[in-house]
């Protein structure tokens, strides 16, 4: 199908409150327009995700902003105008007219205009914003090509749109702003490929008072469990070389046979490109038959962008050997 009649078809699906697979520049999502409770109703459902949950709204201009929302800060918005289109959520004070489940109940709403070139030309041809979580099963690992999407609903008649692979690869970043007449708090919810450096170099540019960037600990965003992003098959982080020993420990731990074939999960030195094939990686080891992969986190792996990358792994791992 060219990507003109699949443009089509998407709308289609969606005017008439159905859901789709939607490629974004970060991982693939399962949208739903937030004008239909059905819609919204069947991502919970075909996810099997929890209610308490809640979703993100993806925008296609700004403009979109004022209908789903109470408040829109000037702070918010020249963040807004930094980084957007791209890998930034931005939670904001919801509109009593957006449906709470997607909210999950809060007060706030999750914001997010995506850069993919085909979610943009699908949103732009929408009258209303999609509402949607990564196109994966609760607590598994995002989706961040095509044929991913097709193989976690399979079985099921999704339309998935197909937009290649994602060149984030990890999750956006997402921040809560507040302030007061004399200072501005950014907080962090979940670290992604834009970081709190990018934050404080933005807003040196435009804040006219002192601010505050720090990073939350991730439970604080609603829906972060232990369990997250979590591969089919057993994934460990080892801080150095495996021994004998490690392997005979890990194999009696994780309760697989002795001498099981295992893989090495092998990141690449830059951290950009070790995010966009990270997903891809830990799918393809789950299916190639190993009983358990590991990782290795050596010392030259770090900074903000490996931060990023770690939260993500270290909620994957089972168990971490040091
Ligand atoms: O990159 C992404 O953000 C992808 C693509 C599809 O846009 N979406 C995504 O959605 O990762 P999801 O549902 O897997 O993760 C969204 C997370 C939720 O788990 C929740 O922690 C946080 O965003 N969130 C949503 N609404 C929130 C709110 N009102 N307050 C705080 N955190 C919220
Ligand atoms: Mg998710």
């Amino acid at each position: 199908m060219n990507s003109w009649k699949a443009l089509s078809k998407a709308k289609e699906i969606l005017t008439a409150g159905g859901i789709i697979g939607l490629p974004t520049e970060t991982v693939y999502g399962l949208a739903g327009s937030i004008d239909s409770e059905e819609a919204i109703q069947r991502i919970f459902a075909i996810k099997d995700r929890p209610f308490f949950d809640p979703l993100i709204v993806h925008i296609a201009s700004i403009k979109q902003i004022e209908a789903i929302t109470l408040e829109w800060t000037s702070t918010q918005n020249s963040l807004a105008e930094r980084f957007w289109p791209g890998p930034l959520t931005i939670i904001a004070r919801k509109s009593p007219n957006l449906n709470p489940m997607i909210t999950a109940g809060l007060d706030t709403v999750a914001i997010r205009m995506p850069s993919h070139p085909l979610a943009r030309r699908l949103l732009r041809s929408l009258k209303h914003p999609l509402a949607a979580p990564s196109a994966n099963k609760f607590g598994r690992t995002s989706p961040t090509r095509y044929e991913h999407v097709l193989s976690e609903f399979s079985g099921s008649d999704l339309f998935v749109l197909e937009g290649g692979e994602a060149a984030v690869g990890i999750e956006s970043t997402v921040i809560r702003v507040t302030e007061d007449a004399h200072r501005i708090d950014l907080e962090i919810l979940r670290p992604g490929m834009i970081t709190k450096s990018d934050f404080i170099l933005a807003l040196k540019d435009f804040a006219k008072k002192p601010f505050d960037v720090s990073l939350r600990a991730s439970t604080s965003s609603p829906g972060h469990t232990q369990t997250h992003y979590q591969p089919s098959i057993p994934l460990v982080i080892a801080t150095r070389n495996l021994s004998t020993q490690n392997v005979a420990y890990i194999e009696k731990d994780l309760n697989v046979p002795e001498r099981s074939r295992y893989s090495e999960l092998n990141l690449n030195p830059d951290p950009r490109l070790a995010a966009r094939d990270l997903y891809h990686q830990m799918r393809k080891i789950s299916e190639s038959g190993a009983a358990w992969f590991f990782v290795r986190r050596t010392s030259d792996r770090q900074g903000e962008l490996w931060d990023s990358l770690w939260n993500r792994i270290e909620k994957a791992a089972s168990m971490v050997i040091s």
